[in-house]
């Protein structure tokens, strides 16, 4: 590679190079934690941004991995600094993580800019710690690799294979049928997170480490390794080796995250069955990195390309553990063949189809080959509408097909606590036919969004043996997620979107085919209705959820703080050093 850096270029040398009053003082303070000329002369400073915490599981190992990532800068003559941040664990956080998702990604910006760093490893991968990391960093602009925490092992219930959230779901809806008891439900809640690392499914995390490695963020493959496989050791101390190097070649992300690599991300995410969060993220990433990226551009990519990764929640049998053992995300690339653009640049210094080349399937069965996928489109469709002029997504691949086309009459709750009485209501007056509707649960209403949009089956229908209905919302799902949800409907109710208007017993009707999203009432009605409508109360009048409310963007856009956004304003200038 040419035009390297030389030292005195380093952005820290701006910090520790001078001899003066400030510089002085830089250098003093580091020696006061051990640090000497050895480790500020011509060395890159490399940021190791790690979101362990105590009460993040699927990042418990990331401490252990940080030390490995630090041995290899060190390996290759950098100085390695750890600087924690948000942890974003999904499970424990509330009411949403995506609340705090673009307060991560600021986070991370400002850490970057704030320090005398010259690139950055981002530890993550548990839901929005991946959108929120690179945000944050493509947004600084400065060379950084993207190391995943990896899958979990599979989970392991009485010789059934369990998958994370997706079983979750699975056994809950059978408990409340009346079909399996206590002692089960205790069996799979021990049995179904066996170890460190995220959900094993191809659920939000898996998908957005896809999604990374597919936009030439990780290392080769880096996403598919199972977080306790020792090769994930040895991952983690070849990004602290490259990003010394990526620092010296000026490998900045602009250079990585173009416009062929987006579409690239995009498509990588269709064929691998992707969450349905992964649609607001590919937006917010791509727009931080100043590519328009939009629902119609998804669904376009998404009618061209077919589901290959035959992992549940998509596919039956398979989890994360099996892809990888199958040849992971180089082997499903290869697969796509000239679906992928093969020119564009990773952060490994090599082109994706260099990258790629040895790649190997070994089993097509959990990697198919385009000439028998798993599902022919891509996994994810976009539907409009009176309902939804703004867009709504769901998950064709992941629900009972004969929703494909669907009308029936819509039960609405205005809140969650109203929607629970009445899916627990056995003698609630429905049929498998209607459509369940909740709303105020989109990014303002939630707040923050919350994944309620797979809403549980009606204890009625289930025991009548029904497992699927059209269920709709301005919510998101977890990925691990399934079923006939229609998620992300915008503008959302909370705000007044057409969502606000609807009442029990307007028919709504779904064409996925073709792409429609329709209540049958008439604009005039829809008008009349708008006019008697009263705004709800603001879900904050302080801290940072009156932050969040200000500034919030609708799922359609990727739901970032609208100032945090590339087409906002001019960059953020450098710090001032003295
Ligand atoms: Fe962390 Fe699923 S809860 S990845």
């Amino acid at each position: 590679m040419t035009n390297r850096k030389t030292p005195e270029q380093l952005r820290s040398a701006r910090w520790f190079a001078p001899d003066d009053l400030r510089s002085m003082g830089h250098r003093s303070r580091a020696m006061q934690m051990g640090w000497d000329d050895e480790d500020w002369t011509g060395k890159p400073v490399i940021a190791v941004i790690n979101t362990w915490s105590d009460l993040s599981p699927c990042h418990h190992h990331l401490r252990d991995r940080a030390e490995f990532v630090k041995q290899g800068v060190l390996q290759a003559g950098g100085h390695p600094v750890e600087m924690p941040v948000h942890s974003f664990s999904e499970q424990l956080l509330k009411p949403t993580s995506m609340l705090y998702r673009n307060m991560g990604a600021l986070e991370v910006e400002e850490t970057l800019r704030s320090h005398p760093i010259d690139g950055a490893v981002l530890l993550g991968g548990c839901d929005k710690s991946t959108p929120a990391l690179v945000m944050g960093a493509v947004s600084m602009g400065l060379p950084f690799i993207f190391m995943p925490a990896g899958a979990m092992l599979r989970g392991n219930y009485a010789g059934q294979k369990l998958g994370s959230g997706t079983d979750v779901w699975k056994y809950w809806d059978e408990r409340r049928a009346g079909t399996i008891g206590k002692e089960e439900w205790m069996g799979v809640q021990g049995g179904i997170a066996r170890s460190y690392g995220t959900c094993m499914t191809m659920g939000t995390a898996s998908t957005m480490m896809s999604i990374a490695d597919g936009w030439g963020l990780t290392l080769p493959g880096a996403s598919s390794i199972p977080a306790p496989d020792a090769g994930h050791k040895r991952m983690a101390k070849s990004c602290g080796r490259r990003i010394v190097d990526m620092v010296w070649e000026d490998l900045t992300p602009d250079k990585i995250m173009t416009e062929a690599s987006t579409r690239n991300a995009v498509t990588v995410a269709m064929a691998t069955g992707c969450s349905t969060n992964a649609i607001i993220h590919l937006i917010a990433m791509a727009r931080r990195a100043g590519v328009p990226l939009g629902l119609d551009d998804l669904d376009a990519i998404g009618h061209t390309t077919p589901v290959l990764a035959n992992i549940r929640p998509s596919g039956k049998e398979y989890l994360m553990e099996d892809f990888f053992y199958a040849g992971g995300l180089p082997a499903l690339m290869k697969e796509l063949g000239n679906k992928l653009d093969l020119s564009v640049m990773t952060v490994s210094g090599k082109t994706l189809g260099e990258t790629i080349e040895s790649a190997v399937n070994y089993n097509d069965d959990v990697i198919r080959p385009l000439s028998n996928p798993l599902y022919h489109e891509g996994s994810l469709a976009v539907l409009r509408g009176n309902l939804a002029p703004d867009g709504a997504v769901i998950k064709p691949a992941a629900m009972d097909p004969k929703f494909q086309t669907h009308s029936g009459p819509c039960i609405v709750a205005d809140s969650y606590a109203e929607l629970k009485e009445i899916i627990n209501d056995e003698d609630y007056p429905m049929t498998p036919d209607h459509v369940l509707v909740l709303r105020n649960a989109g990014p303002q209403g939630g707040p923050g969004m919350p994944e309620w949009g797979m809403i549980p089956m009606p204890k009625a229908l289930l025991k009548q043996g029904h497992r699927d209905m059209v269920r709709l919302s301005d919510a998101r799902m977890s990925g691990t997620s399934y079923g006939a949800c229609v998620l992300h409907v915008a503008p959302e109710a909370f705000i007044g979107g057409p969502l606000a208007l609807i009442r029990t017993g307007d028919v709504i009707d779904m064409d996925i085919p073709n792409r429609r999203l329709n209540v049958q009432v008439s604009d005039a009605e829809m008008a009349e209705r708008r006019a008697a409508w009263t705004a709800p109360e603001p879900r904050f009048e302080r801290g940072y959820g009156y932050v969040f409310t200000k500034h919030v963007e609708q799922a359609d856009k990727g739901c970032d703080f609208d100032f945090l956004t590339t087409e906002f304003g001019r960059p953020v200038p450098e710090p001032e050093i003295n």
